[in-house]
């Protein structure tokens, strides 16, 4: 399975931290975001991860080679599970010229993934499920025929409908929604339904055609969530629940949550953390 991992966005919601860094480098607990990332799509099975990048974002492709600096591998045995997950996958990096949205760097995968169906994730989002997300996701695409698109969705509460996509549609199986209608970030007394898309995608390569064809928004962005809405006349296009936890680390307080999460599930730090809360605010 060929993964693309979308990873050149501006971070705008976690400035300044990320005016000179990646927001996919925010360390959650003693490891980046996008280290996750990459581990979740290797355990759905990806052989092959684009991941794409911009101005600035260096330090990602960095994270993923050998640096010399710190001598042998075996002199650093925190290394070794990064070693572990880079021997079991190919990674390449493609460069974004420009920040013009998630679907124009989606787009800039379009060489290496050829004709086959592909999963997306987004660089800055960890998804805790099992079996992982994309997995769930191909299976549903299995299930429906192996011929159609099947996007992540999550019900949101109505103050958050203007982050997310949008979709509405009937519920064809318990969990799947055959999508008739989508939106990019709608004021919610225009959303067509609470189902907001989470950031996972399992793609038909038809997705570049309609890219292609979906014109940029007022700031100049192509979004995905448009080229979807191309797609689906097209292809029939699945919005499916899925079973799991999504955490959005651009977001400056979930980024606080979940490495307290995180943490706590650590048995080595969990014991330092919860003496640590008994302090905070005292
Ligand atoms: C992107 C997508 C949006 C989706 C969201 C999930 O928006 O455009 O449809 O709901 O990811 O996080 P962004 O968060 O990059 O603005």
């Amino acid at each position: 399975m060929k993964v693309v991992i979308p990873a050149a966005g501006l971070g705008r919601r976690f400035l300044p931290a990320t005016k000179s860094m990646p927001k996919e480098m925010l360390p959650v607990v003693d490891r980046p975001v996008i280290h996750y990332v990459v581990q979740e799509a290797v355990d759905a099975g990806a052989s092959d991860i684009v991941i794409i990048t911009g101005r600035g974002k260096r330090a990602v492709e960095d994270y993923f080679d050998h640096n010399p600096d710190l001598g042998p591998i075996g002199e650093a045995p925190e290394l070794e599970e990064l070693e572990r997950l880079t021997d079991r996958v190919s990674i390449f990096f493609v460069r974004q010229r420009q920040p013009r949205g998630l679907a124009d760097a989606v787009y800039c995968a379009r060489h290496h993934v050829g004709a086959e169906p592909f999963g997306v994730l987004l660089g800055d989002t960890i998804n805790v499920c099992d079996p992982p997300l994309l997995r769930q996701l191909h299976q549903r695409f299995v299930e429906l025929g192996g011929a159609s698109s099947v996007i992540a969705v999550e019900t949101v509460p109505t103050e958050k409908v203007a982050d997310y996509g949008i979709v509405a549609g009937p519920e064809v199986a318990p969990g799947v929604f055959q999508v008739e209608q989508m939106v990019e970030k709608p004021r919610p007394e225009e959303a067509p339904s609470r189902l907001g898309i989470t950031g996972a995608y399992f793609l038909t390569p038809t997705i570049f055609d309609a890219i292609a064809k979906t014109a940029p928004d007022r700031r100049g962005e192509v979004q995905l969530t448009s080229a979807l809405d191309h797609l689906r006349q097209k292809e029939k296009l699945y919005a499916v629940t899925f079973s799991g936890k999504r955490y959005d680390i651009g977001d400056r307080k979930i980024w606080l949550r979940t490495n307290l999460e995180f943490a706590l599930r650590d048995p080595q730090l969990r014991p330092a953390v919860l003496d640590l809360l008994k302090g905070v605010g005292h």
